[in-house]
């Protein structure tokens, strides 16, 4: 991508995301034509980047979506994504949530628990519906990776065991109210290998098999998301090597296959622009003050997770010198950066932060009642705003009528 960062700065102000839709639109493609010859649907998972624009973006390339609340079901609409293509997962939902879902007639539930079934069950019947559900389930599988980010081992609250889904299984395809037509597993996120999904869905095609044998016709066999994106020098999957693996392991079951990308459409079509404030050294620590913080990306205060940071326009010949790169915020892990070798800076020097398209403004909170920043999409080589800036008037506008009403 070839676009003047300093300009998009100066014209869109800091702190700032800008996505590329162009290798948004690549990234689709890529893994779309990679199940070329099967029938599948990359339900994109709105977690990762919900922009409405993201989203439509997406939708009009043909993706479906995966949503984890009603919000997310509504902003999909919302976009313009095909209801039979979106799904709605999420180890809690509400019976309002429930019931919303159903209205809108999307394509299916995934369920996490014996007891949300019964209670889509009985929100089902209110409606006088019936709901398409898939059963999440938990494979018991380590994903090798980290901690946080890891859904398939029984430790982890997700999903039911494969015992459990079959007892689901018998009771929904005899409920008057349910429709079985799903089987979910989402191991985890940013998986580099390829071992683990591929054992995972092979466990779940075997379920999926034994279902079969007792006239329960499962019809979409969804692999979650969690495809691994390149943050600094991590070597990870290919869709083709990807989907490669989930054909070997679902053979001879005619189903429609879904998957669930976040990261892999969004991570490295983003990044976050920041500009420098201050330089200041602590007893021989050096230390980059910038106008974005943890509150605008969390990743690395939350998981240490690793941005490539980068400082823009500045002669590459330049001496550097490892600096912590930090935020305004009251907080010790109020960092983007550690030890990040940067050339000397000066005030409004910009900064930018990589691979933030996943999981960086949808993880953006107003703590220290600090504005969220404003969205940016590149196409074809022309910038267009996508969320303004927020402003200090958006955040109190639900708090200013009580003032004073309380004495
Ligand atoms: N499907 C389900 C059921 C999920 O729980 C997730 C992510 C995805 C799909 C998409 O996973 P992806 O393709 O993006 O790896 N905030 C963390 C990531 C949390 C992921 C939660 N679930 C981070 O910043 O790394």
């Amino acid at each position: 991508m070839n676009i003047d960062t300093k300009a998009l700065a100066e014209k869109y102000g800091t702190p700032l995301y800008m996505y590329d839709f162009d290798y948004i639109e690549n990234r689709y493609t890529t893994l779309k034509d990679a199940f070329a010859g099967k029938k599948s649907i990359v339900n994109y998972a709105v977690k990762a980047n919900s922009n409405l624009s993201v989203i439509a973006h997406l939708a009009k390339l043909g993706a479906g979506a995966d949503c984890v609340s009603i919000g997310e079901v509504n902003r999909a609409l919302t976009a313009g994504v095909d209801k039979y293509k979106i799904i709605f997962s999420g180890v809690g939902k509400r019976d309002d949530e429930i019931r919303e879902a159903l209205q809108k007639d999307i394509l299916m539930l995934n369920l996490e628990s014996e007891a949300e079934m019964k209670r889509v069950e009985l929100v089902a019947k209110e409606l006088g519906k019936e709901a398409r559900i898939s059963i999440r389930v938990n494979p018991n599988i380590d994903p090798q990776t980290h901690p946080y980010i890891s859904t398939g081992l029984h430790e982890n609250k997700f999903g039911v065991e494969l015992d459990m889904a079959k007892r689901m299984y018998i009771y929904a395809n005899k409920s008057e109210f349910l429709n079985p037509v799903g089987i979910h597993f989402h191991i985890g996120s940013q998986l580099t290998k390829l071992s683990p999904i591929q054992e995972a869905a092979s466990i779940v095609a075997d379920l999926v098999r034994s279902l079969k044998a007792i006239k329960i016709d499962i019809k979409f066999f969804d692999v979650g998301g969690g495809i691994g994106v390149v943050y600094d020098d991590e070597v990870t999957i290919t869709a083709a090597e990807y989907t490669q693996a989930i054909f070997q392991a679902t053979k001879g079951l005619d189903i429609t296959l879904l998957c669930e990308p976040g990261r892999y459409m969004v991570a490295n079509a983003g990044a976050f622009f920041t500009k420098v404030l201050y330089e200041k050294v602590n007893a021989g620590k050096r230390f980059v003050i910038v106008d974005g913080a943890m509150n605008d990306l969390i990743r690395p205060s939350l998981y240490d997770a690793y941005h490539k940071i980068e400082a823009v326009g500045v002669d590459a010949n330049v001496e550097t010198t490892p600096a912590d790169v930090v935020g305004p915020v009251c907080e010790s892990g109020d960092f983007f950066g550690k030890n990040v070798p940067l050339p000397p800076l000066s005030h409004n020097d910009l900064i930018v932060v990589q691979s933030a398209g996943a999981y960086g403004f949808t993880m953006a909170s107003n703590y220290n009642t600090r504005s969220k920043p404003a969205e940016v999409a590149i196409q074809g080589g022309k910038d267009r705003l996508i969320r303004k800036r927020e402003t200090y008037d958006d955040q109190v506008r639900l708090e200013l009528e009580y003032l004073g009403v309380m004495g």
